[in-house]
């Protein structure tokens, strides 16, 4: 077996949170961030990233979108380089919320990825099928074309620059967790097709998994081969919840 990549464990508060709530978590945090030994993303909503700052260090600020365009008239999209310059180091594209409620498609995904790259923020390109897909056994289809899509943009250095993240549509905010084995099934996939381009860059890409992780589960979940942490959601706004979940990332 060959030695894992450093674990990454990232927070997508979605659209929770409010200020006194978040000096909240982040007092409840900091304190017992120092420990971890993975690296640590919080992606919060665009409106608190300026106050966030760096208050939740040792873990990096991240946002939940980009845009995919640079600057001008495109009321309500933010730029890559205003996240950079509110001190954000990451960005989630591609979220399954963003592909099905706002019609993002995998080139639009993949024009935000580029974007995020130019901009010096490190992408977390998330792909993942739907219950339908699954059971018409097209999840290797479906999340093989969202990567090809992102891997035609950015190439496998760039993507290997951020971090892919595998979210099964029917695992997220569910409570049903795709099992450790069907993870490292679809991961195990995922990072053949990149190695397929770039072996070396395959090898040092971190395939994080989202969809129900839990301080529970987490410890299964991550111990797969080609799981590299989590992209975590409900479980996040729980500051213990998600310590816990960060503890269980141990390489
Ligand atoms: P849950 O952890 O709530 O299932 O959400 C996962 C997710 O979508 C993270 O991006």
């Amino acid at each position: 077996m060959t030695a894992k990549r450093r674990a990454l464990v990232a927070a997508n508060w979605k659209m929770n949170g409010s200020l006194s709530a978040n000096a909240d978590w982040a007092a409840a945090f900091v304190p017992k961030a120092a420990d971890l030994r993975c690296d640590v993303v919080v992606c919060a909503p665009f409106v608190y990233l300026c106050t966030l700052g760096r208050s939740l260090a040792p873990a990096e600020l991240g946002a939940q979108d980009v845009s995919e365009r640079t600057a001008g008239a495109f009321t309500g999209d933010v730029s890559g380089e205003m996240l950079a310059d509110v001190g954000c180091r990451w960005v989630i594209v591609g979220h399954s919320e963003r592909r099905q409620l706002h019609g993002e498609s995998d080139a639009v995904v993949a024009a935000k990825a580029a974007r995020a790259l130019q901009a010096g923020l490190r992408p977390i390109v998330c792909v993942g099928e739907t219950l339908e897909q699954r059971e018409a056994g097209r999840t290797d289809a479906v999340v093989s074309a969202q990567l090809a899509a992102v891997l035609d943009a950015i190439g496998p250095e760039g993507l290997s620059r951020g971090a892919l993240a595998y979210e099964p549509v029917w695992a997220i905010g569910t409570g049903r967790n795709a099992t450790p084995a069907q993870a490292q099934d679809v991961h195990g996939a995922l990072r053949a097709q990149v190695a397929r381009q770039d072996p070396s860059a395959a090898a040092g890409l971190r395939i994080l998994y989202g969809g129900s992780v839990k301080p529970a589960n987490a410890v299964e979940l991550f111990s797969q081969q080609d799981i590299d942490g989590g992209l975590i959601g409900g479980a996040s706004l729980s500051p213990a919840d998600f310590l816990a979940i960060c503890a269980a990332a141990r390489i």
